[in-house]
């Protein structure tokens, strides 16, 4: 096993720096650099002629993303000299899919983009998904550089490696593992996320303190205010500590052979919950509902320390997001929805249970946990507004 580094820099201060090293044997993959602070996008150019130097560069951005802040990045690039051009997809996880892969993997062809570009995705985690896969897959593969500018995208889904488009069968079905050169979360651009969207990336936060680090959850538990203002040294703290972690996990088991794991929680009840909202329920909102269901599984099969259940409902409601299965999600419904999660091999659904507040489960040893349905049934029956 690699080191799965997580220095962290002046995480207390208004910028920090994580380490991310994937351990999966191959030698393409020698640690990147998770960067955090506002208005770190000004440094662009520099950190791309440092770490990802290329004759052209694709900026891959949501419609929305790209209003906000496409041109602004093209005007940084454009005016350091490089070659730069915006290729824009219309917002939403309605667009993660292969049409959109396709569609932007010609526009490339056609702007006769060679194995010299690198891809650059400005946006949230549908956009790195989406461009991440698209770098992937053309021409067996070009650099990737992830520019997130959600709070989930920064905490969760611009490290690690994962890329994909969803299918109507199920979300990211297909996909591949392509790390970034590196990451430059510019904290600032979070002024213009919708306050759901903020709510909703602190759950996964809320997860990572549940997982891994008691402390942190608990931080977490003091600066609900400071978090959802989004005061500049809070979230730089949070999404600096979050990567950390998700970082040590990554660095642990890229190919979620084990520990790997141990990040699903809350997540398969949440994306079966997501799936039945017929996604009207954001990720982190499902995700939400998934980890108290979850953490009250882990309760009654005396895996999960009693009370763990209601610290993570309290956190999670301060934080303003929903606790409870939705009126009409019926057990039978949700369980049948967590069989289509990739995640249930060879028929098993398996979870991802907690011990306590900052400790998984270790399960059979390999981090996922088998569950009879009748007890799924009997925590979302539980879990009822
Ligand atoms: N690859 C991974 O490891 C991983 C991990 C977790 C989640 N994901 C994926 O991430 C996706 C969810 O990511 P998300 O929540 O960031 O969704 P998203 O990318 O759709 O962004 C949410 C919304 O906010 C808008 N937006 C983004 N940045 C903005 C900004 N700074 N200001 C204003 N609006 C902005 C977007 O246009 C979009 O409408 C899902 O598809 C999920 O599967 C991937
Ligand atoms: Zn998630």
């Amino acid at each position: 096993m690699s080191e799965s580094a997580g220095t962290s820099e002046s995480a207390s201060g208004l910028s920090a720096r994580v380490v991310v090293t994937p351990s999966n044997g191959e030698a393409e993959t020698s640690g990147y650099e998770v960067r955090i602070r506002p208005g770190l996008l000004e440094e662009l150019p520099a950190a791309l002629r440092e770490r990802a130097p290329a004759a052209r560069y694709a900026v891959i951005s949501d419609s929305t993303v790209a209003e906000l802040y496409g041109n602004r990045v093209l005007d940084t690039l454009r005016r350091a000299g490089l070659n730069a051009e915006l290729l824009v997809f219309p917002a939403g996880e309605a667009h993660k899919n292969r049409e959109s892969w396709m569609d932007l993997s010609d526009r490339l062809l056609a702007s006769r983009h060679g194995r010299d570009t690198t891809v650059l995705a400005l946006g949230g985690g549908v956009t790195g998904d989406l461009a991440g896969f698209v770098a992937a897959t053309y021409m067996r593969g070009l650099p990737l550089v992830q520019l997130p500018t959600t709070v989930l995208a920064m905490i969760d889904s611009s490290v690690g490696g994962k890329t994909g488009v969803d299918t109507p069968g199920g979300k990211n079905l297909i996909g591949a593992f392509l790390q970034p050169r590196f990451v430059l979360a510019d904290t600032g651009t979070l002024r213009t996320l919708a306050p759901a969207e903020v709510r909703a990336g602190l759950a996964e936060a809320v997860k990572h303190g549940a997982i891994a680090d008691g402390g942190y959850f608990r931080w977490i538990s003091e600066s609900v205010e400071p978090l959802l203002a989004l005061d500049p040294s809070a979230t730089v703290r949070l999404i600096g500590r979050s990567v950390e972690i998700k970082a040590a996990v990554v660095g642990a088991d890229e190919r979620e052979n084990g520990l790997r794991k141990t990040l699903n929680f809350g997540h398969t009840v949440g994306h079966a919950i997501e799936a039945r909202s017929a996604f009207s329920l954001l990720h982190g909102e499902a995700i939400a509902i998934g980890m108290v269901v979850e953490a009250d599984l882990g309760e009654a099969l005396g895996i999960t320390e009693p009370g763990t259940t209601a610290r993570i409902r309290e956190l999670l409601e301060r934080l303003g997001l929903p606790v409870t299965v939705p009126a009409g999600f019926t057990a039978a419904e949700v369980i049948e929805l967590t069989r289509a999660d990739k995640k249930a091999r060879a028929g098993n659904v398996e979870y991802a249970l907690l011990e306590r507040i900052g400790t998984s489960s270790p399960g059979d040893g390999k981090f996922g946990i088998a569950v009879r349905d009748e007890d799924v049934a009997a925590a979302l029956g539980r879990c009822r507004g």
